[in-house]
């Protein structure tokens, strides 16, 4: 069954031509594309229940063995949505409890690949950085700007950049908000390869294509193996960063910076 959603589009592509044999195997890899254009993707609450759903849904799929993720040539996505944030509080935030959908991206057991054009900041990173292997267009940049929001990341960003970027890095990055160029990104080790705009998408539906010929059982036991030297001390990162983020929204500098954001001007933040 194909479902409609609202902010995202899915469609699977077959891997090879069919042999016509009956005991083969059809296979597929699952493509997601995020759909918020007019907003650069920006991630509500909305689009990521339909993400998780349509992972989950091909993670479930037998004839589909590799996913691809990917956004729009101008935006992978430009962060989570300011707009749905701006006026939580700390209790609010809290209480919604919207990581929880974040979540579920790391029970899925196929591999993602991120296929990664334009913008990809703040959530619309750190949903990049959940994946398991970036192709990125020579126009994307990536970055982690929610400091000029008076925030900070909120969605595994403080963990998994340092984590790939080091610590003097990761901090450079979190503590100004300035973005890295698709190269730097490639010689820091945040992105797999860097490809024309016009080839990105296709590159990371070949590396899929190219997955989903091994084998199914073996692709999911690597994934496993691989993220388990990875997550160690993770999930504990994870809580602190949250408690930080949900932490921020007390503050009168996060209403300041978001409403800065909407208002088209530069925050002025008083550290309150
Ligand atoms: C809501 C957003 C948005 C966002 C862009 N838009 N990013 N809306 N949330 N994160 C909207 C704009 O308001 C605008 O709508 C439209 O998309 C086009 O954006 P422009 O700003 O006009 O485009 P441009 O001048 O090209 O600038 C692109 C940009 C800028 C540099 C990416 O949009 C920007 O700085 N966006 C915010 C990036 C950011 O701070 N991300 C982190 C968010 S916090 P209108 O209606 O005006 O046309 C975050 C926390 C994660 O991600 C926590 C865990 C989930």
């Amino acid at each position: 069954m194909t479902m409609t959603y609202k902010n995202i589009l899915t469609a699977k592509e077959a891997v090879g031509a069919k042999s016509g044999k009956a005991d083969q195997p059809e296979i597929n890899i699952g493509v997601v594309n995020l759909h918020r254009p007019t907003v650069l993707n920006a991630l509500n609450h909305e689009l990521m229940e339909e993400l998780v759903t349509a992972l989950e849904d091909f993670d479930r799929d037998d004839s589909v063995r590799a996913i691809v993720l990917t956004g729009s040539d101008r935006a992978f996505a430009a962060g989570a949505d300011i707009k749905e944030m701006s006026d939580e509080t700390t209790v609010s935030i809290m209480l919604k409890d919207r990581f929880a959908t974040w979540d579920r991206i790391k029970n899925i057991k196929k591999p993602i690949i991120a296929a990664v054009s334009g913008f990809a900041l703040g959530g619309g990173c750190e949903l990049m950085m959940m994946c398991d292997i970036i192709i990125a267009s020579e126009t994307a940049q990536f970055g982690q700007p929610e400091i000029n929001l008076g925030v900070i990341p909120g969605a595994g960003g403080t963990q998994r950049m340092t984590r790939v970027l080091g610590k003097y890095k990761a901090m450079e990055l979190i503590l100004t908000g300035r973005p890295l160029t698709a190269r730097e990104a490639l010689e820091m080790g945040l992105v797999n390869k860097v490809a024309p705009v016009e080839l990105y998408l296709e590159e990371a539906k070949a590396m899929a294509k190219e997955i989903a010929a091994k084998s199914p059982i073996a692709v999911k036991l690597a994934k496993e193996a691989v993220l388990k030297s990875f997550d160690g001390p993770l999930q504990e990162g994870l809580q602190f960063e949250r408690k930080n983020f949900y932490m921020l929204f007390s503050s009168e500098d996060q209403k300041e910076g978001m409403k800065a954001f909407m208002e088209k001007r530069k925050a002025t933040f008083t550290g309150k």
